[in-house]
């Protein structure tokens, strides 16, 4: 069978044989796709589940050959991925062993704000955090990243993110594919572009950002997955960015989307094509047919709504790429049928909404201004719905993320979303023109002090000042923000 490939540190993923990585895969390239190590960890008398995270420096081979100069958590690229149980409590060391000050971010995770790894909770280099909190949501493929204000999308780039995925009795007992690294595969799909001697090349952005020409999965270009299981379930991280993707397979096959970003998607839902923008989680099933390869590829964006067809090339929505071969091995285990009904997932009656609130986004700002670290754009309160409105009335492609709460989305353009987007989300593309409405709900902590974060996850666009900050507080009570000194920030 497949066993699972560790994600090494250093060069030992470039001795695979084939040389350079060729454009296209064709089936018939290059090196195995890397598994990130699940993330050790050991549990207390008290039953905490304890993880340490370190973000360095190192180099790795993006492409077969050539040393590029990476960050990475406990290795030279990305970081192991996390995996913890609903209902969990989970505690962490985080160490930053940068030239340079960072934060982790769980990015769609329900915590308490000051543990929510934004642009507040800076670690120094040489410095530790040590966020603690019980994992309280569905079982999901959620991910952490670094979120300095100004320098996310470099930190990004460089190669801090990796995968966080909740477990909990619904996704146990779902009948999907659950064999970590074997039949259940973690893939983190990122755009680079490296100079002629191998480097990161950060100059250039685009008006979406760093765009690249090399697509990496799971920190190599190029790779192939063996595979012994007919049924294969992908969990897919679009961590680029800039760059949306189109995925579907180079045979047209047909797939079952079953989780979004906040968790398992109440039933099946076929489709053959899936677009997901910066930020954006998607779990899809295949089937494998013996002797065939699968090969996952990313197609033109078709969703061009709003953007101009001479900027839709500067967007890199013309471009097409190869992303991962799946090879069946000569004998492929049978397993179990696709289940009809995954989970049952509780609609927000918007009805109940308390709040409404408006969200115009135009070029670096959302409603006007740029993010400021001192200024509280709004503060829900704790245990009521809201409905935020959400409208790009810019000609750039943006999205949309929300810290802590996993949202619904009611209606794009007043029209109930699809089946696709209909499940828990917490990031949202939204083209040129549109007018998106979610229910959201902010339960369980309040914090007078420290802000979560909502803003474009094209993370240019977030660097440049396209977000804002809200306190969940509790009836009555008043914001007490903690100044910040943001001079040379
Ligand atoms: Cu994934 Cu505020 O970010
Ligand atoms: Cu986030
Ligand atoms: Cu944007």
């Amino acid at each position: 069978t497949a066993a699972p490939i560790a994600l090494s540190v250093g060069c030992a993923l470039g001795q695979s044989g084939t040389t350079a990585a060729p454009a296209s895969l064709l089936g018939r390239s290059g090196r195995p796709l890397p598994i990130p190590p699940l993330a050790p960890s050991t549990v207390d008398a008290a039953g905490t589940r304890h993880f340490a995270l370190s973000a360095g420096t190192g180099s790795s081979e993006l492409i077969a050959g050539k040393r590029t100069a990476t960050w990475g958590y406990n290795g030279s690229v990305l970081g192991p991925t996390i995996r913890a149980r609903r209902g969990e409590a989970v505690a962490f060391t985080v160490d930053n062993a940068l030239p340079e000050p960072t934060t982790v971010h769980w990015h769609g995770m329900h915590l308490p704000s000051r543990f929510d790894g934004g642009p507040h909770q800076t670690i120094e280099p040489g410095g530790t955090w040590a966020p603690a909190w019980t994992v309280n949501q569905p079982g999901a493929t959620l991910w952490y990243h670094p979120h300095p204000h100004g320098s996310t999308e470099k930190h990004v780039y460089r190669g801090l993110a990796g995968l966080f995925l909740i477990d909990d009795d619904v996704t146990d007992s779902a009948g999907l594919p659950n064999t970590y690294g074997v039949d259940d595969i973690p893939l983190i799909i990122q755009d680079r572009r490296l100079t002629a001697d191998g480097a990161l090349d950060e100059s250039d952005a685009t008006d979406v950002g760093l765009l690249g020409d090399t697509i990496v999965t799971n920190g190599i270009a190029g790779a192939y997955l063996p595979v012994a299981h007919d049924r294969v379930r992908l969990r897919v991280l679009n961590g680029s960015s800039g760059r949306l993707y189109n995925l579907g397979f180079a045979d047209d096959r047909e797939f079952h989307l079953v989780a979004s970003d906040g968790g398992l998607l109440p039933e099946p839902v076929p489709a053959k094509r899936i677009q997901l923008s910066p930020g954006e989680r998607v779990e899809l099933v295949i089937t494998m047919r013996a002797g065939v390869d699968a090969l996952l590829r990313s197609f033109p964006i078709t969703d061009r709504a709003g953007i101009a067809p001479a900027d839709a090339a500067s967007f890199g929505f013309d471009d097409a790429f190869d992303i991962l071969d799946l090879r069946p091995v000569a004998a492929l285990t049978a397993g179990a049928a696709l289940p009809a009904a995954l989970a049952t997932v509780a609609r927000l009656d918007p009805a109940d909404a308390v709040a409404e609130r408006d969200f115009e986004m135009q070029w670096f700002m959302i409603n006007g201004t740029r993010m400021d670290m001192n200024r509280i754009d709004f503060s829900p309160t704790v245990d009521t719905t809201e409905i935020w409105t959400v409208r790009n009335v810019d000609n750039w492609p943006h999205n949309f993320h929300v810290h802590d709460a996993q949202f619904q989305i009611l209606d794009i353009d007043g029209t109930p979303p699809p089946a696709a987007l209909a499940g828990w989300k917490d990031t949202v593309y939204t083209p040129p023109g549109s007018r998106i409405r979610l229910a959201l709900r902010f339960t369980d902590y309040t914090d007078p002090t420290f802000p979560y974060m909502y803003h474009c996850h094209l993370a240019m666009h977030e660097d440049q000042g396209m977000m804002g900050q809200f306190l969940v507080l509790q009836p009555g009570q008043l914001p007490a923000p903690m100044r910040m000194d943001t001079a040379g920030a």
